[in-house]
């Protein structure tokens, strides 16, 4: 699949959570060929080279009727804030979609997700409906869940747990996990998260049998597979490139259990 480069249109950029933006971008011919678990490459600064190198942000939700496709990104640095300054009608420069998307397989598929890593699980959860979806998702305090708004009316179940306990159980998805996998009901997981999560998610989906593909996040300069900045050891001796082998792999290919 030909790399697409183009100059997007901002079509909106808002606060969804506490240093957390949704941004929409019109982007028809990236929207045309994304699929679940590819990122956009996006330059967030057009008029200086300050910060030279692209910031990689997972495709969030695809409208390819109108052509849209949107990314909620946490601002953590130079490249987010120069983002989040963005207005509507602003014109950014964005590759995509890039990388290779999730398996759709499995009529029960179990979703688990940790804070910035349920982004990619939005569009994920869209493709894989009418399936009866469940949806596990983690966070640290009920205020950084509006995930669950955005997830509770896609799926059968959600199920939440918080650090401090004040939405959901009190405790991390790792500590939920085997009760839901104990009811035999999931032929298929997919994670995205912080790494020690989806380590233990791959444990105990091979515990239970069930197939399970990751999604991985390294740091990225080019993108697209020339510079090797992005790569990560596989359970063969390998290396692999986390931007044009993945982002999303088979959990027994990079996950050592
Ligand atoms: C394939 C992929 C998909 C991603 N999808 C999303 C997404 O949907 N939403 C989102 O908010 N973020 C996502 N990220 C992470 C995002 O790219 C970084 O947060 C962003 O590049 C930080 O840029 P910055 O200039 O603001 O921060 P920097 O100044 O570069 O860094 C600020 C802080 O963020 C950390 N950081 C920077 N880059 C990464 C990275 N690649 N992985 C982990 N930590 C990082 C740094 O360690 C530092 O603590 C994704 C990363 C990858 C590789
Ligand atoms: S970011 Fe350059 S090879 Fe992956």
């Amino acid at each position: 699949m030909p790399k697409i480069v183009v100059e997007a249109q901002v079509v909106d950029n808002v606060d969804i959570g506490t240093q957390v933006k949704e941004l929409v971008l019109y982007a028809p011919e990236i929207a045309a060929q994304a699929v679940p678990g590819q990122f956009l490459h996006v330059r967030v600064a057009s008029a200086t080279y300050h910060p030279l190198l692209r910031r990689p942000l997972s495709i969030s939700n695809v409208d390819a009727d109108v052509g849209t496709v949107s990314t909620i990104y946490r601002i953590v640095g130079q490249g987010t804030t120069c983002l989040s300054t963005l207005n509507k009608n602003n014109i950014v420069d964005c590759m995509g979609p890039l990388g290779n998307g999730f398996t759709i397989q499995g009529q029960r598929p179990l979703l688990i997700g940790g804070g910035m890593g349920l982004a990619p699980l939005i569009f994920l959860a869209g493709v894989l409906c009418p399936r009866p979806i469940e949806v596990l998702m983690g966070g640290r305090t009920e205020k950084e869940m509006f995930w669950a708004s955005i997830f509770k009316h896609m799926c059968q179940n959600l199920h939440i747990t918080t650090d401090d306990g004040t939405l959901g159980s009190r405790g991390v998805t790792l500590d939920l996990l085997p009760e839901l996998l104990q009811t035999g009901k999931f032929d298929m997981i997919y994670t995205c998260g912080p790494h020690v999560m989806m380590d233990g998610v791959a444990r105990l989906a091979k515990e239970y049998n069930i197939p399970c593909q990751v999604s991985l996040e390294e740091y990225m300069a080019c993108g697209v597979g020339g510079c090797l900045s992005c790569t990560c050891a596989t359970n063969d001796g390998s290396r692999k490139k986390v931007c044009t082998d993945g982002p999303v792999f088979w959990a027994k290919e990079v996950v050592s259990c």
